[in-house]
């Protein structure tokens, strides 16, 4: 038997779609297997109702598949499902680590992202590494292809996620299928910043790395009160405010005085647009974690 718990994860973060992502140390998913001849899968936990157990239809079994270790495999979701808090990701990266572990398959936890991102495309219909990195290695991840490079940084924020579902599919078919070479510029400068500013664990950078013209106001628009709750967020002293990977959470990045400040902030706007929501006061953390 082995237990594992994986982190929540924030994927984009704005100028980096499809390329970075954090990890949170809140919520999280706790994933436990035992070996079996066939794969079964138990659920419980936040939005497991709507989570098929069906191996073939379960992140998790396409994990199981990967590795070859057939396991009973219970997850306690902590993470909300169509969230954008990586709630795939979790599952995904806790049973790679835990069937790794109960199989004694060897893989690192750089070998075990590809395994993830497998997972993640039985949910979004493509291998997205952008969760699942940070979900195995903690830190701020940069995955590109099949290079993944990580930071450990330690940046305070807070994502709010709001009583409303937004597909991962739906999210990516508003997507513009091109860019104006001044929006590409801006991009590629804002994501410059970003990065450096995670490496100086300096939350102003980051928060002004996240600015982007392109992915950002498409998707804004699937997120009742989105505009309010990031005018909220920066009065209350936010750094920067964007989407969190597909949304509907929104995530802001703060200094530690101003977080709950902020939080509070995102929840009341959310609620004057006509939205309950929950804030995380939250921060980059750690990757999964083997008990
Ligand atoms: N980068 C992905 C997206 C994250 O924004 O669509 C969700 O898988």
């Amino acid at each position: 038997m082995q237990t594992v718990r994986a982190p929540a994860t924030s994927a984009n973060l704005g100028s980096g779609f499809d390329v970075f992502g954090v990890a949170l140390d809140r919520p999280a998913d706790v994933v436990r297997v035992e070996k079996a001849d066939r794969t079964t899968i138990k659920m419980r936990g936040v939005g497991s109702q709507y989570i098929p157990e069906d191996p073939d239809k379960n992140v998790v079994g396409a994990v199981a598949d990967a590795l070859d270790a057939p396991a009973h495999i219970e997850i306690d979701k902590g993470v909300r499902p169509s969230s954008g808090l990586g709630s795939s990701a979790a599952s995904s990266a806790a049973a790679a680590v835990a069937l790794n572990a109960l199989y004694d398959r060897g893989y690192s936890r750089q070998e075990l992202v590809a395994v993830a991102a497998e997972g993640e495309a039985v949910v979004s219909g493509e291998a997205h590494a952008d969760n699942v990195a940070p979900a195995l290695l903690g830190g701020f991840t940069v995955a590109r292809g099949d290079a993944v490079t990580t930071v450990d940084a330690s940046i305070p924020l807070v994502a709010c996620l709001p009583e409303i579902a937004v597909s991962t599919r739906d999210a990516r078919r508003v997507v513009p299928e091109s860019a104006s070479m001044e929006d590409v510029v801006h991009t590629i400068g804002s994501a410059a910043t970003l990065s450096v500013g995670m490496c100086r664990n300096d939350p102003a950078l980051v928060g002004s790395g996240m600015d982007e013209r392109v992915v950002t106001p498409a998707r804004a628009e699937l997120i009742t009160g989105y505009d309010a709750v990031r005018e909220a967020a920066l009065d209350a002293g936010a750094t920067g405010v964007t989407v969190s990977g597909a949304g509907p959470a929104v995530i802001a990045v703060c200094r530690e005085s101003a977080r709950r400040d902020v939080a509070s902030a995102m929840v009341d706007a959310f609620s004057t647009a006509g939205v309950e929501s929950r804030a995380y006061q939250t921060r980059v953390s750690e990757g999964a974690t083997l008990y």
